[in-house]
Order: C-alpha cells, then sequence, then structure tokens
C-alpha cells in the first residue's frame, strides 16, 4: 500500500497550553478526527475566542474531510475545550472516558455546580476496548488512568494518542494530584503504553521546550528512555515517591477552575445569569494565621 494510502495524523501546537490537537483521517475516504481540540482563553479578561482551533477547522474544510469524532483523552485542567465549538461548526460527536462521572461529581460538588453527573453532556462514553470506525481504520480505547481517573488513550493502528500520561522522554510524565490521580495508577499505565510494539508512535498531549521546537510524536522505545522511568529504575515505588514529590512542588495549573467548568461541561458554557452574562466560578478561602 502506498504511503500516502495510510492514515493521515496532521498536528497542531497551541502555544499558549503547549497543547497538541490532532485532525487523523484516512486517505482512502473522507472520514476524519480531532483530539483535542484547544479554546483560546483569557484568565484576566475571562474571554475566549476561537483564533486557534479555527486553523483546524479551515484545514479539514480545505482537505474536504467530514468530521466524525471529537476525542478528548481526559477533561483537561490547563486549557478549555473547543469541542463543542468543532461540533457546531463541523458536526461530529464528542467522546471521553466513562471515568467522567467521576469527575464530573468531584467538581460539581466542590464548586457547587448544578449540573448533571451522568456524562449527559457528551455524546459517547467510552470503556475499555470500545471502538470507533474511521474509514477502513478503527480507535480502541484503552483506560490510562492516573493523571485523572477519566484519562483515555486513543489507538488507531499503530498509532496511539497518549493524553497525559508520558510527556517528551527527557521531561517525564504527567502529574497526578488532581482530584481522583494517583501516581502507582499512572505507573501501571506507561508500563501498559510500553508494552506494544517498540515502533508504535505515541502521540503526545503536550510538549513545553525551552530551547527546541515541540515535538508531537514520540515512539515505544523513545519512552522506554522516559527521565522518570530511567530515575526510578523502572521500579513502581521508587516511581510513586518520585511523582509524589515532584507535585508537592508544582502549582496549581492557572486555568484548572475556569477549564474544569466548561470541560466537565465538554466544551458548553454555564448559562448565562438573569443580566445576560455569563460567569465562571473562583473557589475562594483564608489562610488563618
Ligand atoms: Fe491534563
Amino acid at each position: 500500500m502506498p504511503y500516502t494510502m495510510s492514515i493521515q495524523i496532521t498536528p497542531f501546537y497551541h502555544q499558549d497550553t503547549g497543547t497538541w490537537t490532532y485532525v487523523v483521517n484516512d486517505p482512502s475516504c473522507n472520514h476524519c478526527a480531532v483530539i483535542d481540540p484547544v479554546l483560546d482563553y483569557e484568565l484576566s479578561s475571562g474571554k475566549a475566542s476561537y483564533q486557534s482551533i479555527q486553523k483546524v477547522i479551515d484545514f479539514i474544510n480545505a482537505q474536504h474531510l467530514q468530521l466524525q469524532w471529537i476525542l478528548e483523552t481526559h477533561a483537561h485542567a490547563d486549557h478549555l475545550t473547543a469541542a463543542q465549538y468543532v461540533k457546531d461548526s463541523l458536526g461530529g460527536k464528542i467522546i471521553i472516558g466513562a471515568g467522567i462521572m467521576d469527575v464530573q461529581q468531584h467538581f460539581a460538588t466542590s464548586l457547587n455546580l448544578d449540573i448533571p453527573i451522568d456524562g449527559s453532556q457528551f455524546d459517547i462514553l467510552v470503556h475499555k476496548g470500545d471502538t470507533l470506525s474511521l474509514g477502513r481504520y478503527e480507535f480502541i480505547a484503552h483506560p490510562t488512568p492516573g493523571h485523572t481517573d477519566d484519562s483515555m488513550s486513543y489507538q488507531i493502528a499503530g498509532h496511539i494518542f497518549i493524553g497525559d500520561t508520558f510527556f517528551h522522554p527527557e521531561l517525564g510524565t504527567a502529574r497526578c494530584d488532581f482530584p481522583g490521580g494517583s501516581a502507582e495508577k499512572l505507573f501501571s499505565s506507561l508500563k501498559f503504553l510500553i508494552a506494544f510494539p517498540e515502533d508504535y508512535c505515541l502521540w503526545l498531549c503536550h510538549d513545553y521546550p525551552k530551547d527546541r521546537e515541540p515535538v508531537a510524536k514520540t515512539t515505544v522505545a523513545e519512552q522506554k528512555n522516559n527521565i522518570h522511568f530511567r530515575q526510578s529504575g523502572g521500579n513502581p515505588e521508587a516511581y510513586a515517591q518520585l511523582r509524589n514529590e515532584r507535585d508537592d512542588s508544582l502549582q496549581v495549573p492557572k486555568l484548572i477552575y475556569p477549564s474544569l467548568q466548561v470541560n466537565i461541561r465538554a466544551g458548553q458554557f454555564p448559562d448565562a445569569e438573569p443580566n445576560g452574562c455569563k460567569y465562571l466560578k473562583m473557589p475562594f478561602s483564608v489562610d488563618k494565621p
């Protein structure tokens, strides 16, 4: 089969949040999927915009592709999803792991949100081994929890979109200190991913380069040398200790509260209040002296 007929993957890098969005298509037909679309959001003004995701939509239109699936690897805490805008613009169904219900439960309680916590904002909740067809290929859903409860990796042929599990091999792995996070679970997910053949491509959810171009694609062989694996000697207890100590030093992501309030609604915004304006909540507390 000529190369041009194999599956096509086009990455788009969102500079402000270091996030990769992917368009995946089978060139033998016009069907495509979008993975982890990002909304532009300015924290200080509370303004969202569509400049970045519009480039992805323009690409899909220019290629005459028909969108089937909008895949979320998890409810992100560092950026707002553009899934609803993509759906409104191009159609398709929004997919996330069934663990989203646990994430909704937590944040609906902690932020006192009056929202359904049954995942009904999404079109399909996927479980282990569920498949979604894309032309001659199919996505297979693989739960890879640890960063969050709803974390799902999506395999298609020899490619896996791994969400927040491995980062660039020199940067390590995803944090595990969000509600439902677990370094022990993430270690099991990492082991699951590197059990695939060494030439399988592991596509990153993020990259945060300091003095190089951002990297989207890694391989199983490369991730076997991931710095956090090397530092922990591949030992689960040592990995958990390393991960937890590192997480203790990390700050809360600056977009966590706006992100979660939009992302657990599958990209829909809160209802307008009686004055016609929409608001996002921010918890407030005071450290006693
Ligand atoms: Fe994340």
